[in-house]
């Protein structure tokens, strides 16, 4: 089934989740696990950070890790970059979609990147300018803390609109709204969504939601009845930001693709393949607990699990015929 109301989950999972895990997941296990992500139906999947080793040594194989998968087709793999050096390699290994990240608040910011807002700005900037002279790549943003920042608490909508028009005005086109430490809940996740989609009709918004308090699939299924069609995922429930205190868990790819296929909103994810996924990576990761939902619980028995929805019976998921 295809309808104007698909959804894009983009798996964050070898990115945001494996950048929290304390062991490091050999390079054949990375390169797997995204093989892995990528059968199931993923269209869309964070390879990992082109970051410094001595920050986040879990990415120091990076380049091997693209050079594993660069070659799968009908995936689009993206890379968060913090500067033009993190940029350029990422270019280098293939990588076609960068994603700059900095904070809305400036203390993460200083914490994660160690730099200004306005050093992050020029940041960007200069990646811009750089490689559009060098390379064919399409760059984004993902905007961290819109939603609470361990440091500083809840940014105004105000505060939100005039840091998107900065980036907006660079003409970016893609920007991701994350709440790094799950401060969201679903009627502070509208006001800000209405706004963007509102200020910013030529920009695509995706979301990122932490379920660190319980609210993340609330906050995904609020932005998505307010217009937002792409949402960061990653499986097993994994991720985190080192330099965030209280950090934990994205909300689970297992979960959001469940709740949309119940909902008979396409996704294009194979359950039982992602199912499959999500039992790999608790091979490969025997001590960390896994908090997706539908992974712990399994399926409903009368549920079928493909990319298509519906039950074995022939009957529809319910409610089938309801345009949403
Ligand atoms: N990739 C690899 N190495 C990098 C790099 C990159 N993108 N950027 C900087 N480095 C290296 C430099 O080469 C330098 O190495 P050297 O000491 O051997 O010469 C070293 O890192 C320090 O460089 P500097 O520019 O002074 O950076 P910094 O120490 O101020 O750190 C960041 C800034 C952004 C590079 C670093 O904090 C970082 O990578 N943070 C990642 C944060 C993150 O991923 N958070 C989770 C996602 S939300
Ligand atoms: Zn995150």
């Amino acid at each position: 089934m295809k309808t104007g109301h698909d959804v894009a989950i983009i798996e964050v999972g070898p990115r945001d989740g494996l950048q929290n895990v304390a062991a490091f997941v050999e390079t054949a296990q990375k390169v797997s696990l995204i093989r892995r992500l990528a059968a199931s139906g993923l269209k869309e999947i964070q390879a990992g950070a082109f970051v410094s080793p001595r920050a986040i040594p879990q990415f120091r194989d990076m380049k091997e890790v693209v050079a594993g998968i660069i070659a799968l087709p009908k995936v689009r793999f993206s890379a968060l970059v913090p500067n033009l050096q993190g940029a350029r390699e990422a270019v280098k290994s293939g990588i076609e979609k960068l994603i700059f990240f900095f904070s809305l608040s400036e203390s993460h910011n200083l914490n994660n990147v160690r730099q200004t807002k306005e050093a992050s700005l020029k940041g960007l900037e200069v990646i811009q300018k750089n490689l559009a002279a060098e390379a064919p790549v399409e760059l984004c943003v993902a905007l961290a803390t819109v939603f609470g920042c361990p440091f500083e608490g809840y940014m105004t909508t105000d505060q939100i609109l005039k840091d998107i028009e900065k980036i907006a005005n660079m003409g970016i086109k893609e920007i991701t709204l994350c709440d790094t430490v799950g401060f969201g809940n679903p009627r502070q996740v509208e006001e800000v969504t209405v706004a963007c989609l509102k200020d910013f009709p030529e920009i695509t918004f995706a979301v990122h939601f932490h379920n660190t308090r319980g609210l993340g699939l609330a906050n995904a299924l609020r932005a998505y009845d307010v217009g937002i069609r792409r949402f960061d995922a990653a499986v097993g429930g994994l991720g985190g930001c080192p330099f965030a205190p209280g950090a934990s868990g994205n909300i689970a790819t297992e979960d959001l693709v469940f709740m949309f296929n119940e909902m008979g909103i396409p996704t294009g994810i194979d359950m039982d393949s992602l199912l499959n996924v999500s039992s790999y990576l608790k091979e490969i990761l025997p001590g960390v607990i896994l908090s997706s939902a539908v992974y712990q619980a399994g399926l409903p028995k009368t549920q079928t699990s493909g990319p298509e929805c519906g039950t074995p019976n022939g009957n529809p998921p319910f409610p089938a015929h309801q345009e949403w």
